[in-house]
């Protein structure tokens, strides 16, 4: 969603906050815009569209200056024009900010009847104005009276021309980070935006503000207090950032699978064996997510069920939080989040911990929201995920899932060491594998090729198929624009089998043989009615799969526990290859964010 970026330094400040915003490109927007100080004069370039547009616009007209801050919005107040896209301004101050006034009506009327004039339809400017009534000659206190009169989220950097060598920022619920140079310092909602400079960043807490100098930060609570802050160093490099030689980020993401797993699987079992992943010895583990996230939980409570014999459930975030809670005293609530910034994750973690349950979290970002409001935090080690469509960090979640129910399966004695030390061997042996699945994409793109103009796709499974199947189709969806379905193979008979007709493509994956020969006959019901049917599987079902299914994909032989994680790599490729066939904007699809930082 919105992203901020901001400069100061000695050098110009335009073409840095433009590379940061092309950085932060892939967290999805519709409008773009900078402010950059020159002296004690603001200027202010912003328009609607592409980060391109912006460029042409500083082309024609550019600007000069040391100290800047910059903006992508995601439009939610107001439409994506030139006028609603920030940077925001009132009096001598210019406001960018991500997350959501929710007073902002409120504060406009009483700021308009002051006799503030609004010109955009944003929430934003309501911050802007009512900072510039505020302010009395010391923007820090103007802040901190502004949070009290603020509701809602925000991340804001605010640039005062009284004050023309400083850039102010204060965060709550929205994410934001400094990054720590020699005699510069940058300013980003995103890591990434900031990499190719500095990886030594300061990440801010909710309720605190940052007032950067060329000479340094200082960070100050919410009364004015100022903290101690010793900047952390990201393990992340800007190459892995950047996309090395692919057509796509989404791309180059399925490829890096094989050395997510891998390093996944390294963080969590050394020589020493498997870590502990979960706190205590839980009776019950549940999940609270959204999208390719809940996917990853809905596979989860497979793994937890029958690998550490507990009751586990998977919940949608959104849904969770509105429902009424019966807190089980021996249960734990897993948060999943590979930004660990979503809004609906976030407010379903907040209802768990004050129904008085274990809460952790499962994110793939050092120092989010997420991994800081939760009792515990477990990290997938997927590295930076840039492409909207989750893939590398999708593998990676149900695969620490994957050993997180293996853990305590061992400790609550459910699992025998031998089994748990078979499924880790396997682990170990997955990546090989996973390269021979990515090293042959060529059918999946000709079959993509074949079927570009197919109008609608099935795909079907049972127990952690199913799972597998809600994740294919929405991967699908997402980046091809293809309407697609995913059923419970069993489910599809009592009502959407209506819809199967000649050539429509049915999907069933199938990585458990208990349930291969039911899936397989409720695949035959789809034929039956026309359906042009395509059974994913390991190689030692392919000749049972060839007696029903027009189409047989393989992938290698493993153990069914581990078998979903390579089952989904075909999968991933299929949306790929489709939306490229189709021209869609792979790493950007329309309407989508990367964080969905609103309810
Ligand atoms: C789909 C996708 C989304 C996210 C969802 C939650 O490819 O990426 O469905 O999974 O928006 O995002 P996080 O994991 O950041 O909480």
């Amino acid at each position: 969603m919105c992203g901020i970026v901001g400069y100061i330094g000695a050098r110009q400040a335009q073409d840095i906050l433009l590379n940061g915003l092309e950085r932060l490109e892939y967290r999805g927007y519709d409008s773009a815009g900078i402010a950059v100080m020159d002296g004690a004069k603001l200027g202010v370039r912003k328009c609607a569209g592409r980060i391109a547009e912006l460029r042409r616009l500083t082309e024609n007209s550019p600007l000069s200056g040391c100290i800047g801050i910059g903006h992508t919005r995601w439009a939610t107040h107001g439409e994506p024009t030139d006028v609603n896209a920030h940077p925001h301004t009132a009096g001598r101050i210019a406001v960018v900010h991500n997350g959501i006034i929710e007073n902002h009506a409120a504060l406009r009327r009483h700021l308009t009847e002051m006799g503030c004039r609004f010109v955009s339809q944003t929430d934003t400017e309501a911050a802007a104005h009512l900072l510039n009534a505020l302010y009395r000659g010391d923007m820090l206190l103007a802040i901190r009276q502004a949070m009290g009169q603020l509701e809602g989220s925000y991340a804001l950097a605010v640039l005062c021309e009284n004050e023309p060598d400083v850039i102010y920022c204060v965060r709550l619920g929205s994410p934001l980070v400094v990054g720590v140079g020699e005699g510069e310092m940058f300013l980003a909602s995103d890591i990434p935006a900031i990499l190719p400079y500095t990886r030594d960043v300061i990440i801010l807490e909710d309720r605190e503000i940052a007032v950067l100098r060329r000479s340094g930060v200082r960070v100050y609570d919410a009364q004015g207090k100022p903290r101690e802050v010793k900047p952390y160093s990201v393990d992340w490099d800007a190459a892995a950032a950047e996309k090395g030689g692919y057509a796509h980020f989404m791309l180059k993401e399925i490829n890096e699978q094989p050395r997510a797993v891998q390093g996944t699987l390294s963080a969590y079992c050394g020589s020493e064996g498997l870590h502990s992943l979960l706190d205590g010895v839980p009776e019950r583990v549940d999940f609270i997510a959204c999208g390719t996230a809940y996917h990853a939980g809905m596979a989860g409570r497979h793994y937890f069920r029958e690998l550490a014999g507990v009751e586990s459930e998977a919940h949608i975030a959104s849904e969770y939080r509105y429902s009424r809670l019966f807190p089980h005293p021996g249960e734990t609530v897993v948060a999943i989040s590979q930004s660990g910034e979503t809004a609906d994750t976030l407010a379903a973690l907040r209802s768990a911990a004050e129904a008085g349950v274990r809460t952790a979290a499962l994110t793939n970002t050092v120092g989010s929201t997420l991994s800081r409001l939760a009792r515990a935090a477990m990290l997938t080690y997927a590295g930076p995920e840039i492409a909207v469509a989750s893939t590398k960090a999708y593998i990676t979640q149900v695969e620490t899932l994957l050993l997180a129910a293996i853990d305590l399966g061992l400790r609550n004695g459910n699992l025998a060491a031998e089994r748990a030390e078979g499924l880790l061997s396997a682990l170990r042996a997955l990546p090989e594998k996973m390269e021979t699945v990515l090293q042959n994409p060529q059918f999946i793109q000709q079959y993509c090729g074949r079927h570009m103009n197919t109008r609608l796709m099935f795909f079907i499974g049972r127990g952690i198929d199913y799972a597998m199947a809600m994740e294919a189709s929405l991967k699908l969806k997402e980046v091809s624009y293809l309407a697609c379905e995913a059923y419970a193979a069993g489910e599809l008979k009592h009502g959407s089998i209506a819809l199967i007709d000649e050539g429509i493509p049915v999907f069933a994956i199938c990585t458990k043989e208990s349930l291969l020969d039911k899936t397989l006959s409720n695949l035959r019901e789809t034929k039956a009615r026309g359906a042009e049917t395509v059974c994913v599987c390991p190689e030692r079902f392919a000749v049972r799969a060839g007696q029903d299914a027009d189409i047989v994909w393989t992938v290698p032989d493993a153990d069914e526990m581990l078998l979903p994680l390579l089952i989904m790599l075909p999968m991933q490729l299929l949306a790929y290859y489709m939306a490229a066939a189709k021209g869609r904007d792979v790493d950007k699809p329309r309407n989508l964010a990367k964080s969905v930082t609103v309810e």
